[in-house]
């Protein structure tokens, strides 16, 4: 006989009541995955089911603004090119949530294909250059010579980039600066890998948030007066991406200063 807790009991006695708590906490946590799983699974339907009207509706308003149904005042058309940027926000926001519950779920498989780090990088900055210079910002690419090819999924590669940049732009004040770097490393490991530096000179993260921000649907200022609006997605996408490749991705930042996201990608002997 021991004596547990309050009264006397022997140890097949005690050992029965932790077998039955912990078939209750399998039961318990079976729920909790069913529920998680269902819930990924209802945003994923109403995601994408979202985006089909949502591109009608850009697609209409994309029609009248080009003026093949007639011609517009100047009002009108002020008017119509808001419904579409907002539109494609929408469109953007939802295909993010889409993309993190195929992630959650597991549905994400990499197409690799060969291709320069530099060329990818040049096309991103491109693509987002009028939205850094609308908000006076600098914008600075540097590449080292004679960089491997690298073998990896080039859209998801481009969709971490995009990721990382739309961020140092929108968290980075008018006058200040943002850069994507790329050079060779090694990981400890040993192995050969790209490292890819996205920075900026914008409000930078507290240390104790460094972790955070990676996490799904975290924003450092969750409040509804916050300036930047988005879904708290993009970054743990990243993470996701990043990791399906045997990549890391981490962050060093301080508030006031600005913020450097790295991300290395292994460079394969051959696609
Ligand atoms: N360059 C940065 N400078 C300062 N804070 C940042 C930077 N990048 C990310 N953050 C912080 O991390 C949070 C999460 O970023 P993440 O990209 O995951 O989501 P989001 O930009 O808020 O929304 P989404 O990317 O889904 O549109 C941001 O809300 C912000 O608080
Ligand atoms: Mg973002």
């Amino acid at each position: 006989m021991t004596r547990i807790g309050a009264g006397y009991h022997t140890v097949e006695e005690r050992l029965r009541t932790l077998e039955e708590r912990v078939e209750e906490q399998t039961r318990t946590i079976d729920e909790l995955r069913n529920r998680d799983a269902l819930k990924t699974q209802f945003l994923s339907n109403v995601s994408h089911d979202l985006r089909t009207p949502l591109t009608a509706i850009v697609t209409h308003a994309e029609i009248l603004r080009d003026g093949i149904l007639g011609d517009l005042s100047p009002k009108q058309l002020e008017s119509i090119c808001g419904i579409i940027s907002g539109g494609r926000q929408l469109i953007g926001m939802v295909g993010e949530i889409l993309m993190y519950a195929r992630g959650a779920a597991d549905q994400l498989s990499l197409t690799p294909t060969e291709f320069a780090i530099g060329t990818v990088i040049e096309q991103v900055t491109s693509q987002v250059e009028p939205l850094a210079v609308k908000k006076g910002l600098e914008i600075g690419v540097d590449v080292e010579k004679d960089m491997p090819p690298l073998c990896a999924d080039r859209e998801k590669i481009t969709h971490i980039l995009s990721n990382l940049l739309g961020n140092a732009i929108d968290f980075t004040e008018h006058g200040g600066r943002v850069w994507v770097n790329a050079s060779r490393t090694t990981t400890v490991q040993s192995a050969a890998s790209v490292l890819i530096e996205v920075g900026d000179t914008g409000i930078g993260i507290a240390p104790e948030h460094h972790e955070l921000v990676f996490r799904e649907f975290a924003q450092v200022d969750a409040s509804a007066s916050r300036h930047h609006h988005g879904t708290g997605l993009g970054l743990a996408i990243a993470r996701k991406f990043v990791e399906l490749h045997d990549g890391r991705i981490w962050v060093e930042s301080a508030p006031g200063v600005g913020s450097r996201f790295y991300f290395t990608v292994p460079v394969h002997a051959s696609c």
